[in-house]
């Protein structure tokens, strides 16, 4: 297996591009299954997740070519990918895919709506925890559906369709406001959904709906109204940017020191995020395409998080903001309250020498003047790249083995970091063991 080398103390400086955003490539490719039309995406990372969901939704009757490179493209800038349901052949969505990938249980809302039936594999539990389907299988039950789960199946049945109605989340869910947003788009009359999730990539998602003739209001806010339309068609859509590797790479740069523009991408994806990071005493500035960011030159302060969903500050950065906090002059407390055990960093963490006592839902990080470099394992994709940028802020030499877990969610880590004079490098295969 893959590892990656890296050797701490280099500043990072210069620019870094950033990807379209994983969190809104999967579901956006999960509504090609809404129509018999062409759903154009563009700026589609080129990860390891989205060529899982590409075999998944394949599995279900869709076609996809990609275009070659553009004048001016190159090999950082996005796909351009063309997806075609023009029949769905297949309404069972098999264990041994969505095992792989949770994201790809949400399948299940338009395979539902469009065909009235759909048998998808429940998805198991993950690294950060139990991760339940309730929501969704409560809301699809509002809309009509009749649900049983069958030798780990969920087996959803809507024969004349899916009919609109309230659905009340009792806490929010992304992937639930996603799933139900899209099966909505097809239900007979109107489906309001209540305590809906607000992340930008919910946003984004009722664009690409709208944009291929579903009636949406409210996306972005806690109450999505969604009239439902006899059929939807094709479209042309742009993913937008990550904002997770946005503020992970923003973090690389705290912690390491120097300057850096994240090319392609914008503060509103993320402010409260980067306004914690200005507490800790890091300067985020809007430049023209993107943003840039350096250290205040005052080293870095403590500051207290809370994960909470959108707007709040995402459960995705709390790892990468725990690694910046073990170099803070004094003591942080951060408490994750979307994942209950998305606590897998802290013993990796303390490898590297950080100081962290962990009780509960917090994490105390008692901040150390020097990280040293050790061998250390990533256990989920946001805790693995918090383990890299760590490394790069630690004396000597670090190694990040099951680096799989890296490249579902972050397109050519070494090569965006070490084009800013990071010393990071992958050893393959044999040669990494
Ligand atoms: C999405 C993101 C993930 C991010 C998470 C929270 C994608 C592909 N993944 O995951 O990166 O960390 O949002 O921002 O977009 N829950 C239930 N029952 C349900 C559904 C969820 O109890 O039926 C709970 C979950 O266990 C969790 C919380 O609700 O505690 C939020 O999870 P959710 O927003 O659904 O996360 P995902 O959509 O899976």
């Amino acid at each position: 297996m893959d590892k990656i080398r890296i050797v701490g103390g280099n500043p990072l400086n210069g620019s870094i591009p950033i990807s379209g955003a994983k969190n809104a490539a999967l579901p956006l490719m999960i509504a090609a299954l809404l129509t018999d039309e062409v759903l154009t995406l563009e700026n589609v990372p080129r990860l390891r997740d989205v060529a899982l969901l590409q075999r998944i939704i394949s599995n279900h009757g869709v076609d996809y070519s990609l275009n070659g490179k553009r004048a001016g493209e190159d090999h950082l800038s996005g796909q351009t990918i063309h997806f075609h349901a023009e029949a769905i052949v297949d309404t069972l969505a098999p264990y041994d895919l969505v095992s792989q990938m949770r994201a790809s249980f949400w399948v299940i809302g338009p395979i539902l709506a469009r065909m009235g039936e759909a048998v998808i594999s429940l998805p198991g539990g993950c690294a950060i925890g139990t991760r339940p389907v309730d929501f969704f299988l409560m809301g699809l039950e509002q809309l009509g559906a009749e649900i049983e789960i069958d030798r780990g199946y969920v087996v959803a049945k809507a024969p004349n369709g899916l009919i609109g109605n309230r659905v009340v989340f009792p806490r929010v869910s992304v992937g639930a406001t996603h799933t139900i947003m899209m099966a909505a788009t097809l239900a007979k009359g109107e489906t309001v959904i209540v305590n809906a999730a607000r992340e930008p990539e919910v946003v984004d998602l009722a664009r690409c709906l709208v944009a291929m003739g579903a009636k949406i209001e409210g996306a972005g806010s806690s109450e999505i109204r969604i009239q439902g339309v006899g059929r939807l068609h094709g479209a042309t859509h742009r993913v937008l940017p990550d904002r997770i590797e946005t503020g992970t790479y923003a973090m690389a740069v705290a912690m390491t020191g120097g300057e850096v523009t994240l090319e392609g991408t914008s503060a509103d994806l993320l402010e409260t995020a980067l306004d914690t990071l200005g507490q800790a005493g890091v300067v985020v500035t809007p430049v023209s395409g993107g943003i840039k960011v350096y250290r205040n030159g005052n080293g870095l302060r403590p500051v207290d998080v809370t994960t909470e969903p959108f707007p709040g500050f995402p459960t995705d950065l709390q790892a990468q903001f725990m690694a910046l906090m073990t170099k803070a002059g004094g003591t942080s407390r951060i408490t994750e309250t979307i994942f209950e055990n998305r606590v897998m960093h802290i013993a990796e963490l303390s490898r590297l020498g950080a100081r962290i006592h962990h009780e509960g839902q917090v994490a105390t990080v008692e901040g150390v003047d020097r990280l040293i470099g050790a061998p250390v394992m990533a256990t989920d994709l946001r805790a693995s790249v918090s383990l890299v940028i760590a490394g790069l802020a630690a004396e000597g030499e670090t190694t990040v083995s099951r680096v799989y877990h890296l490249d579902r969610g972050f397109e050519r880590l070494e090569e965006k970091l070490s084009r800013c004079g990071a010393e990071i490098e992958r050893l393959a295969g044999e040669g990494a063991r």
